[in-house]
């Protein structure tokens, strides 16, 4: 590591922290006794307390005392379907009973009952509810958050719902990477015409999204009880056509080869991938997309089909894990609790789970040149952990150790 250049003055200087920067060769990359210092929201010196200049107090505008707390990148929850209304406790009671998530989608419910809350909740009431969720993230460290559209599915309840994300944007200091997912599931008024609902999320929606920039990336769910690889391939190609990125619900229930068909669009990433194959491992790991697993979704719906984590260490694929946060199979506002089931369920090391919330994360939002590592030039993002270890992060089920959530350089929950 070259030795960074203390400015002239600084906006703020954290000393005696333990850093976690998740860089390097070590598995942390950490760095005791250490001191980071930021100009302009970003960090502009970090390492060790001993490199500081003598006069390095008297040149930041504030000194904080991290008082020996590990200090991690800010947590990054890359796939999330935080926007959404009502919740769906009585199918959580259907299935405790014996139903399956698929039987309960085929029979109306599911995805559909959420769509029907979405579409009858006025646009103040969808940012009330999902604010509240919102807000349980900061407090747990995380400082950016992706959140798709997608229980909207005509043009004006998906155009409502990314609204909401901006203003959650806008009011928050957490930042939100707004995703379309249309193609999520058929709607009812399209019933057995899935080709002019695909017709519909792409002469209209992705171009009306595109227009107003209320998305950065397009979605769809590419599985048996939602659509096939080769509508997949349409909405893509539109997604592309627009300058917006791709990603991918593949390989959640069935290997339907999504993650082949994300690998060939360039997918940033392809997600869950329970059933995902050595085939797809190696074409994602070939284009970077990066694997994001979604524990919650894996441990609520009692699946027992694990994704494959050998697979995906030996074609080297980045792992990320992220809450999916959403009302259907992942009840959940915690990535904690995720890093801590990625480890117990899919065997992922507390430094992997750790990664997959951090400098992985970012990857999978092409945002890995602003976020995901303690590093000069990134966006001073982080959390401050009242742990003894990093791996105490994944180790507890539950519980809320962070002392503070602080981004661009500015503690925006404590
Ligand atoms: O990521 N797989 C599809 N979409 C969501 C579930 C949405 C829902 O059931 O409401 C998921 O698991
Ligand atoms: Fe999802």
């Amino acid at each position: 590591m070259t030795i960074p250049v203390f400015p002239e003055t600084v906006d703020s200087l954290w000393v005696d922290g333990r850093l976690a920067t998740m860089t390097g060769p070590t598995r942390y990359g950490t760095v005791e006794n250490g001191a980071l210092a930021v100009v302009g929201g970003r960090i502009a010196w970090i390492g060790s307390q001993a490199g500081l200049p003598a006069d390095a107090a008297s040149r930041a505008g504030s000194i904080h005392h991290l008082e020996n707390a590990w200090v991690t990148p800010g947590l990054i929850d890359c796939h999330t379907h935080l926007v959404y209304a009502g919740s769906r406790c009585a199918e959580f009671e259907m299935r405790l009973g014996g139903a399956t998530y698929a039987q309960i989608a085929r029979a109306g419910g599911g995805i559909m009952r959420t769509v029907t809350a979405v579409r009858a909740a006025d646009e103040d009431a969808l940012y009330r509810q999902s604010a509240r969720r919102l807000k349980a993230m900061l407090a747990e460290g995380v400082t950016a958050v992706e959140i798709k559209s997608g229980y909207g599915l005509d043009t004006r309840n998906e155009l409502k719902m990314l609204r909401v994300m901006r203003r959650l944007d806008h009011n928050f200091p957490t930042a939100v990477m707004p995703t379309f997912l249309g193609a999520h599931a058929l709607p009812p008024e399209y019933s057995g015409r899935p080709e002019a609902y695909i017709d519909l999320v792409i002469d209209e929606m992705i171009p009306a999204v595109a227009a107003a920039g209320l998305a950065t990336a397009v979605d769809a769910f590419c599985e048996r009880i939602a659509f096939s690889p080769a509508q997949t391939e349409r909405i893509f190609g539109a997604a592309r056509a627009r300058g917006l990125a791709v990603k991918l619900h593949a390989e959640q229930l069935s290997d339907s080869k999504g993650a082949l068909l994300a690998a060939r669009f360039n997918a940033l990433s392809a997600d869950h991938l329970e059933y995902l194959g050595d085939d797809g491992a190696a074409a994602m790991a070939e284009a970077g997309t990066v694997a994001v697993l979604l524990p919650g979704a894996f441990y609520f719906l009692g699946e027992t089909r694990k994704p494959p984590v050998g697979l995906l260490r030996g074609h080297k694929v980045a792992m990320a894990l992220a809450t999916d946060c959403n009302p259907g199979t992942s009840p959940t506002t915690s990535p904690l609790l995720m890093m801590n089931m990625a480890c117990v369920n899919f065997g992922l090391t507390p430094a992997e789970a750790l990664a997959g919330f951090t400098v992985n994360a970012a990857r999978a939002l092409g945002m890995q040149n602003r976020w995901g590592t303690l590093a000069v030039g990134k966006q001073a993002d982080f959390a401050v952990w009242d742990v003894d270890e990093p791996a105490e992060l994944a180790y507890r089920m539950g519980g809320n150790p962070c002392r503070m959530t602080v981004i661009g350089g500015t503690v925006a929950c404590a």
